[in-house]
């Protein structure tokens, strides 16, 4: 009798890298081999790998020893299915996508990242793809879902960056201004500020008034607490730009003719150019405002480097082993969610293009401001 051949899935991680990511290939992997006898495969460098049909066999070896290991063993890239790099020109691939996975007879494709892999993955559903997703990103932006992976290691790193300035700011009565990632959302510095104590905390939900953070500084100074650490969401926003963000985002929507359209997107395109150095602005209004030296540290990428958190370890297990589950019932088209202690599918088109900001009535928001934190509002 012919034997018949075991099923096959495909895995790739995209985005932006973030510890947890090989949590989960393992989780996904250890799941579909151990329990269920699939061949699994992972793509490289995102949905570029599928394009150009570039993988690796995942087996008990390759994914042996990866469950702390920081990055992704399969690579990863913000390469978009319908307009992907190639050979220096920029292609549709998503036909090409689409027949090397059906040449490759694959069951279904686990697409690991944030919200613009939830968009692209979206794009192949619609090819007809098989697809689960599991939401990875330090933002913690991914709407639908209580936690991505990643974000509670980030939180630690940028929390202890925080404790530490605390000494050197102290020791040189000096504010210092650390900017910390997170894209368009505050998840990250609101979570690391109140964690590490940050005397101001601005997220881009937020926006902030200069003289209000200025009068919280000087507040400090005379209660003889000569120093200050200023937590800044790399996407935080003072008022007039918030409000010159917010006219030019309306104008587009509201556009009729495509002049109209492609001025807005002008305007827009020029407002981010402008943001750009806003930590260092910042730094250097207070210094200006407050007679106090102002010292600015980006935390940068060390946010998303190294060994991930145990909670970030559990949370991919448990979203990788379930999304497994789901594949062999034959569910498609979703992403598996954290939700409390529990896990559960949501359509990936309700996700695609949600972005999770914080609420501006949240409860960290007002536990920030219990403990007298100024939240430049
Ligand atoms: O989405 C994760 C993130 O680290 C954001 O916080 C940050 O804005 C962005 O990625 C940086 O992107 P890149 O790795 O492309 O520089």
């Amino acid at each position: 009798m012919k034997s018949k051949s075991a099923p096959r899935i495909g895995i790739l991680t995209a985005g932006g890298d973030s510890p947890g990511l090989n949590a989960a290939i393992r989780a996904v992997g250890k799941a579909a081999i151990g329990k269920y006898g699939y061949d699994v495969l992972g793509f490289k460098d995102g949905f570029l790998g599928l394009a150009q049909n570039n993988y690796v066999q995942l087996n008990k070896a390759t994914l042996a020893g990866i469950l702390t290991v920081g990055g992704t063993i399969l690579g990863t890239s913000r390469e978009k299915p319908h307009k992907m790099k190639i050979d220096g020109e920029v292609k549709d691939m998503t036909a090409k996508i689409v027949s090397n996975y059906k040449k490759l007879k694959l069951k279904a494709l686990v697409c690991i990242g944030g919200g613009g892999t939830h968009k692209n993955a979206l794009r192949l559903v619609n090819a007809g793809l098989n697809i689960i997703t599991l939401p990875k990103t330090i933002d913690n932006d991914v709407a639908l879902t209580d936690a991505t992976i990643g974000f509670d290691t980030a939180l630690g790193i940028a929390a202890e960056a925080l404790d530490r300035l605390h000494s050197t700011a102290h020791s040189h009565h000096r504010i210092i201004v650390a900017e910390i990632m997170g894209h368009r959302a505050g998840w990250l510095t609101l979570g690391a500020g109140i964690g590490g104590g940050a005397d101001v905390v601005l997220i881009p939900e937020i926006p902030y008034d200069i003289d209000k953070i200025v009068a919280a500084i000087k507040r400090r100074d005379q209660k003889h607490a000569n120093f200050s650490i200023v937590a800044v969401a790399e996407g935080a926003l003072s008022k007039q730009y918030a409000r010159a963000f917010a006219e030019a985002t309306r104008r587009k929507l509201k556009a009729k003719t495509e002049k109209q359209l492609e001025n807005a997107k002008q305007e827009l395109k020029q407002l981010d150019k402008q943001h750009i150095g806003n930590t260092w602005r910042l730094a250097a209004q207070l210094e200006d405002k407050t007679g106090l030296e102002a010292r600015v540290s980006i935390l940068g990428y060390v946010q998303r480097g190294g060994t991930p958190s145990v909670k970030d370890r559990l949370l991919a297990t448990r979203l990788g082993t379930e999304c497994v589950e789901l594949i062999h019932q034959g569910k498609f088209g979703v992403m598996v969610a954290a939700d409390g202690t529990n896990v559960k599918a949501v359509p990936i088109k309700k996700v695609a293009g949600n972005l999770k900001t914080v609420p501006p009535d949240h409860q960290w928001v007002e536990a920030a401001r219990r403990v007298g934190t100024c939240l430049g509002d």
